[in-house]
């Protein structure tokens, strides 16, 4: 967006009382001082003396800690999640080879380079007929004509845009192989540098002649530079033939965890302090046309056993992170999983007629909850335990499709009630989200939560952040599973994340109405031709990862959160100030949020109902040097949270929110 060109907003001389809270509504009590909260517009044109002129800048915030209006939701800030922008495949999903099932496409095997050094003479080609399991019943053939020690053949891999190596490092490989005759053998894996050519590491492994089986090897690195210009080579020294199939190598995992996750990203998610995680998505859940839909069976069971499916953002999927890992990915940041079950809609607007077509669809939703959450004497409880995982998942909602808005046929009301009939027989505890207001009577139909999304350029942004405030608190709660201010690229710039931190201070404000929110999308592989979403909030390559601005406003928002929202009021401030406060009740901690998005400073003059005497507040701010600023790859540090402390004085306290800041203030109460 073009510097300066947020738009004005109306967030000034409000007074945020959440509709719940309203009838309790004591105006004697918000008026903790003299100042009287007026509309700006009678204000501006009433004639102050000149010498107020100045004072006249200085807006008043008045919280009452002790009196509170409203709760906040203890599951309010989370993840969603999805295969976009690489986000699993060549991202969180630690598997270093691209396209490890050998898949083809008009330029031959996509990722794979033949090798033939020296005077190797060799063929590389796909064998339809030959594969170690029904779901990959293909195969790469290696033909080696001529091969020697020194003119060896084989095949070679770059990973995704490069594969990151660090030094003193253990990556396990493995690979399945057909082989006629062993004298081909042995196969080398070897880790070498692009630029240099230098070998990194080596493993030898024997073959046997015979059918499919599964081989295992392990590369350590030596004291190398970190770097992600670096490929996979597996050759051979003889001549012969050669079936491969799911060539795969690892690096160490989050938690160690055998096809697990990497650890950076996985430490970065933790970072925000969520409480659950939405998925598997987004359009990933739905599929472009009806037979692409997440067929979450197809995801679970040994590696072999899973074909993968064409996903929606341009790619294939090889569902490698599939149910049971999401399950393991929220295990491992102690969030729960958001469980949304695919409810027969195809991006491309077809649709599965509600009745006998689509209650074979119903069952899978059925089969996938017990999969979650069934203990070893169900069926599918039976099947997680085989697959490695006997303790059920907790669950707490289910969310029927993904933005079903989207269909026109109007099938969705008796599409949800059919769902929500089935779901509330066999799991009456779950609560079920509708991703469309529903506009079935039938107690069946109706949902418990509405998922509505929103993604505005932040000027917009800023100017919806009353939306909720007056909505109405007697229909379902809100989920708002997907939100983000639409500036920069490939992740926020601050113009966004000021947008978005004005956004969340309306999600706190009306938490009573807001179960849960999740920032979309949450990953972005930033290497070229990698992503099809900007922005999005979390950056890397093959080797690294940065946090964008908006992230940290994230982070900080959901760390410092309390249970109940004050009655406060705010008057005199710029149109570009928002705010939040909540109280903790626990640790009786005032955390208030002051958001500036103008380019001028906010001067404040803050009062504290009850504040009897000095305290020590931590403030915590986030500033840009302007609306374009972000972080990024190349500059991942920018734009960082500064911790400082500040004195409270009893009663007012003249407080200074710079411009282009963000600020978070926790004050211990008394
Ligand atoms: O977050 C990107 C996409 O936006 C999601 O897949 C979809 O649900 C929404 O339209």
């Amino acid at each position: 967006m073009p510097h300066g060109s947020l738009a004005n907003t109306n967030s000034s001389d409000r007074t945020f009382v959440p509709a719940c809270a309203r009838g309790l509504q004591r105006l004697a009590a918000i008026l903790l001082c003299a100042c009287v909260v007026v509309p700006a517009q009678v204000r501006s044109a009433s004639a102050a003396p000149a010498h107020l002129a100045a004072p006249a800048h200085i807006a008043h915030l008045a919280i009452d800690p002790a009196d509170i209006v409203s709760p906040v939701s203890p599951t309010l800030y989370g993840m969603m999640t999805e295969e976009i922008n690489h986000s699993y495949d060549g991202g969180l999903y630690a598997e270093l080879i691209q396209n490890r099932a050998f898949r083809t496409s008009w330029v031959g095997i996509e990722h794979w380079d033949l090798v033939r050094r020296g005077s190797a003479n060799a063929t590389m080609t796909e064998d339809l007929s030959s594969g170690p399991s029904s779901a990959l019943p293909h195969s790469l053939q290696l033909t080696v004509h001529a091969a020697s020690s020194g003119s060896e053949a084989g095949i070679s891999n770059s990973g995704y845009w490069g594969i990151g190596l660090r030094p003193h490092t253990t990556y396990k490989g493995s690979f399945y192989a057909k082989v006629e005759d062993d004298a081909i053998g042995p196969l080398r894996a070897s880790l070498i540098s692009d630029s240099t050519g230098a070998l990194l590491a080596r493993a030898e492994v024997s073959l046997k002649a015979g059918p499919w089986t599964r081989y295992e090897y392990t590369l350590t690195t030596g004291a190398i530079a970190p770097s992600s210009t670096n490929h996979l080579q597996l050759t051979v020294a003889h001549p012969g033939t050669l079936w491969l199939q799911m060539v795969s190598l690892m690096p160490p995992t989050f938690h160690d965890r055998p096809n697990g996750n990497r650890s950076d990203l996985m430490e970065r998610m933790a970072g925000l302090h969520p409480k659950f995680l939405r998925l598997p998505g987004g359009n990933y859940l739905e599929g472009d046309t009806l037979d692409d839909w997440y067929n979450w069976e197809k995801t679970i069971g040994p590696l072999v056993d899973r074909p993968g499916h064409q996903a929606p953002w341009t790619y294939y999927s090889s569902d490698g992170l599939g149910l049971l890992e999401f399950l393991d990915w929220c295990e491992d940041l102690h969030v729960e999983p958001v469980l949304a079950v695919y409810a027969g809609y195809a991006l491309r607007g077809q649709h599965i007629n509600p009745g006998k077509d689509l209650q074979p669809f119903v069952q899978s939703a059925l089969d996938e909850v017990e999969y979650v959450t069934g203990d070893a004497s169900t069926r599918w409880g039976a099947e997680r335990a085989r697959d490695g995982h006997p303790a059920p998942f907790p669950l707490h909602y289910i969310e029927i499709g993904n933005e079903d808005w989207f269909d026109k046929s109007g099938s969705y009301d008796a599409r949800f009630a059919q769902f929500a009939k089935a779901l509330r027989k066999q799991f009456p505890q779950y609560k079920l989200i509708a991703t469309a207001p529903v506009k079935e009577s039938s107690a069946d139909g109706q949902p418990d939560v509405l998922d509505e999304h929103y993604y505005k350029p932040p000027a917009e942004m800023m100017d919806f952040v009353h939306h909720y405030d007056d909505a109405p608190r007697t229909g379902p709660k809100i989920f708002v599973g997907e939100w983000a201010s639409m500036s920069g690229t490939p992740t926020p710039n601050f113009a966004s994340t000021l947008g978005d931190a004005a956004w969340m201070t309306s999600l706190e404000r009306n938490s009573d109405l807001i179960v849960m929110a999740a920032y979309a999308p949450l990953l972005v592989n930033v290497s070229p031709g990698a992503l099809q979403w900007t922005p999005d909030l979390i950056g890397f390559d093959a080797m690294k990862s940065y946090a964008s601005p908006s992230y940290y406003a994230q982070s900080l928002f959901a760390e410092h959160l309390g249970d109940g929202t004050p009655r406060s009021s705010v008057s005199g401030a710029g149109d570009r100030f928002f705010y939040s406060a909540t109280v903790g009740s626990h640790d009786h901690v005032l955390h208030l949020k002051l958001v500036n998005a103008s380019s001028s400073d906010q001067p404040l003059s803050i009062e504290l109902s009850g504040s009897t005497a000095a305290r020590s507040a931590t403030v915590i701010s986030l500033h840009g040097a302007s609306y374009e600023a972000t972080n990024s790859i190349e500059e991942p540090n920018l734009i960082v949270p500064k911790t400082t402390s500040a004195s409270v004085p009893a009663g007012a306290w003249q407080h200074i929110v710079p411009g282009l800041t963000i600020q978070v203030i926790d004050i211990p109460m008394p």
